[in-house]
């Protein structure tokens, strides 16, 4: 069996690995894939937004099973393209993806089921959202409709701020075409959770839940980023409240999606905020999350790729899909500066140790070496009894890991573990 992986980051160095547990396959082609991933996969260096080119690569070699992971190629309908082919897929068709592409969309379908989310409006024009901001609430969350790269949303303390915000978006083109709806939501406070599920249009299976940790410094202070570390499971995630979630936020999502007329097949990233009026939906992910899936899925012990296909046939319900009872945790040795302005180009060592448990994101290959090219470098995994153990742990390993102006957070996992 030969697997076509699109993406090239740690998700999907994760995503690789666990594909190849399964003896059945032979070759996975990335796409573009990265430095680290090169040495366990044919990696192509073709881009992932580049459907035409993905299109003819699978044209032109033996594929059976596509994975599609990052949110923008689903978007843009790569999996459409790709079944067109001939070739089953592990995503969403562009008609589903779009409960990530668009905010807006997102918001309106909770509205439409009653699944719980902040409170929100709608602007498509910029006089009538700062006269909305003129007597909002403040502290207000203002996002961009589109995909943003994750710097699309704004929590803004002011009114002044708020304002400078949505001109930014609409009037300044700060994020192009994504900017040109804005979305302006109540601000929600709680833990935040972050629970990835498979589904098959119909059935869902949550994975063990996990906690991101989104600011670069530690005490969760500086810029948001792509996510400096995970844990997992997430200790204020209880059964009482996954029970909860399923019957009020998994399957009515799941069922409105279908009711659309946009069955979401692949998995679905459910980012949740446990408010004391309850747990509320603060965004939804057409795709597993980074670093998220760097810790979910080395605790996931059935077989991946049985789970995707099972995904993509349609027969999830009769597969089973079971998690270890036991903690991990992700640390992110990233480029210092990050996610500012850093530097590129500098060759990375790593102990045996330290590369078995880690996973690269951004570093290609100059020559034979290992060099960073990207703000997040790798992110090293830990599994333990315990959280406190697997914490420690990945801490330990990833000290292996070495590069000039690295920098990591020290604090990974201490919120989970005082909760
Ligand atoms: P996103 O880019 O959608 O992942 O959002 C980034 C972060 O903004 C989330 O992880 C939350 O911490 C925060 N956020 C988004 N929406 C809200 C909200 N309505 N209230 C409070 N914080 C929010
Ligand atoms: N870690 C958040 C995300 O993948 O969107």
């Amino acid at each position: 069996m030969n697997i076509m992986l699109i993406g090239g980051g740690g998700r999907e160095h994760a995503i690789l690995r666990s594909l190849k547990k399964n003896p059945a396959v032979e070759t996975v082609y990335t796409l573009p894939g990265n430095g680290g991933m090169a040495q366990e996969s044919v990696c192509t260096g073709i881009a992932a937004t580049d459907l035409d080119a993905i299109a003819e690569f699978a044209s032109k070699n033996p594929v059976d099973y596509a994975v599609v992971a990052p949110d923008d190629p689903l978007v843009l309908g790569c999996v459409d393209r790709l079944n067109e082919m001939g070739i089953p897929c592990f995503g969403p068709k562009a008609n589903a993806a779009i409960i990530e592409g668009s905010k807006a969309f997102s918001k309106d379908l909770m509205k439409k089921y009653h699944i719980p989310t902040a409170r929100y409006e709608i602007f498509t024009q910029l006089d009538a959202a700062l006269r909305y901001l003129d007597s909002a609430p403040i502290p207000t969350v203002v996002k961009a409709d589109g995909l943003a790269l994750g710097k699309g949303v704004i929590i803004a303390q002011t009114r002044e701020e708020a304002k400078q915000a949505v001109t930014e978006m609409m009037e300044g083109g700060k994020f192009g075409k994504s900017g040109t709806t804005v979305v302006i939501e109540e601000f929600l406070e709680g833990p935040e959770v972050s629970v990835l599920a498979f589904t098959d249009g119909k059935c869902v299976k949550p994975m063990v839940s996990s906690m991101d940790h989104k600011r670069a410094k530690d005490h969760d202070e500086g810029l948001n980023t792509g996510g400096m570390g995970t844990v997992a499971p997430n200790p204020y995630y209880t059964q009482t409240l996954a029970d909860r979630c399923m019957d009020e936020i998994f399957l009515p999502t799941i069922r409105a999606m279908e009711s659309e007329g946009r069955p979401f097949q692949g998995c679905l990233y459910f980012g949740l905020m446990l408010t004391k009026d309850g747990p509320k939906v603060i965004e939804y992910n057409c795709r597993f999350g980074d670093p998220e899936t760097q810790v979910v899925l080395p605790l996931l012990e059935s077989d991946l790729l049985t789970v995707m296909q099972a995904c993509t046939n349609g027969t999830l319900e009769s597969t089973e899909v079971k998690f270890a009872d036991k903690h991990a945790c992700c640390v992110i040795t990233a480029s210092a500066g990050y996610p500012e302005a850093y530097q590129k180009g500098y060759p990375i060592t790593m102990t045996e140790e330290a590369a078995a448990h880690t996973y690269v994101a951004g570093a290609k290959l100059d020559g034979e070496h290992l060099v960073t090219s990207g703000g997040r470098v790798t992110g090293t995994t830990a599994i333990a009894e315990t959280l406190a153990d697997a914490i420690r742990e990945a801490y330990r390993i990833a000290d292996g890991v070495l590069f000039e102006n690295s920098y990591r957070r020290s604090d990974i996992g201490q919120r989970a573990l005082k909760a």
